[in-house]
């Protein structure tokens, strides 16, 4: 029989972190389907950050990295995929976002290694979910405390798809894990979805969304019981 190709994406902070034994049972998991399933990870930080907590929680190298919010992409030997950057470098206006942004009062910027070429990065202290920019952009809010603006192309879903497409993967072979807002539209897209047991406020909506499934249990343990739901 063909082995059939997959990929798991997975956030990593409250989502694939947080549980050590769980996440022993999930990197086991991996191990024991190296063959047909692959695994990437999609965060909120920038690539050396992501790569120094993974090897603090002792989690194998992934596949790929998606990595500052889907902004970046590279393959396990940390390769930037270039093709990614230029695609969504479209309509990218960083000077006049952060200009723009400098009127809001709750908003103040993260610390420079937190800020990208296509990452704008806030910690906001009122609640931003509904903020609408004058310019092209992606808006994301999480942890209702985060801010991140993006170029329109990027985000961790458009990341996700992009992903798919170049490793010829239709997306019913795409799984995603994830907690909070900046999570949402990867777990929307045409995949399957896992929201893990300790979800943030940010993802309530997507309950009843179909191909979307919300575990009982969290972290680690909640990706090995959507892998379980969905049969994988
Ligand atoms: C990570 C990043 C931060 C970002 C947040 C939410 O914590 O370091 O810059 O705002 O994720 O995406
Ligand atoms: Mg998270």
């Amino acid at each position: 029989m063909e082995v059939s190709h997959r990929i798991i994406i997975s956030d990593i902070d409250n989502t694939l972190l947080g549980d050590t034994k769980a996440l022993g049972e999930f990197i086991n998991y991996l191990k024991k389907n190296r063959d047909s399933i692959k695994f990437g990870i999609a965060t909120g930080r920038h690539l050396e950050s992501a790569i120094a907590v993974l090897e603090q929680w002792q989690v194998p190298t992934p596949d790929f990295f998606i990595t500052a919010v889907g902004s970046q992409i590279h393959n396990a030997t940390k390769e930037a995929d270039e093709n990614w950057l230029k695609h969504i470098d479209y309509c990218w206006k960083p000077d006049e976002i952060r200009d723009y942004l400098s009127q809001f009062k709750g908003l103040s910027l993260q610390p420079d290694i937190n800020q990208g070429e296509f990452k704008i990065s806030y910690f906001a202290d009122q609640n931003f979910e509904k903020l609408e920019l004058p310019y092209a952009a992606n808006v994301i809010y999480s942890h209702g405390e985060f801010l991140d603006i993006l170029p329109v192309r990027a985000s961790k879903g458009l990341a996700v798809s992009y992903l798919a497409k170049s490793l010829s993967l239709p997306m019913t072979q795409v799984m995603v894990a994830g907690d909070s807002g900046n999570d949402a539209e990867m777990l929307t897209n045409d995949g399957l979805g896992i929201v893990v047991g300790n979800y943030s406020n940010e993802l309530e909506n997507l309950k009843n969304k179909k191909g979307i499934y919300f575990a009982q249990n969290n972290y680690a343990a909640g990706i090995l019981e959507g892998i379980k739901h969905f049969d994988w």
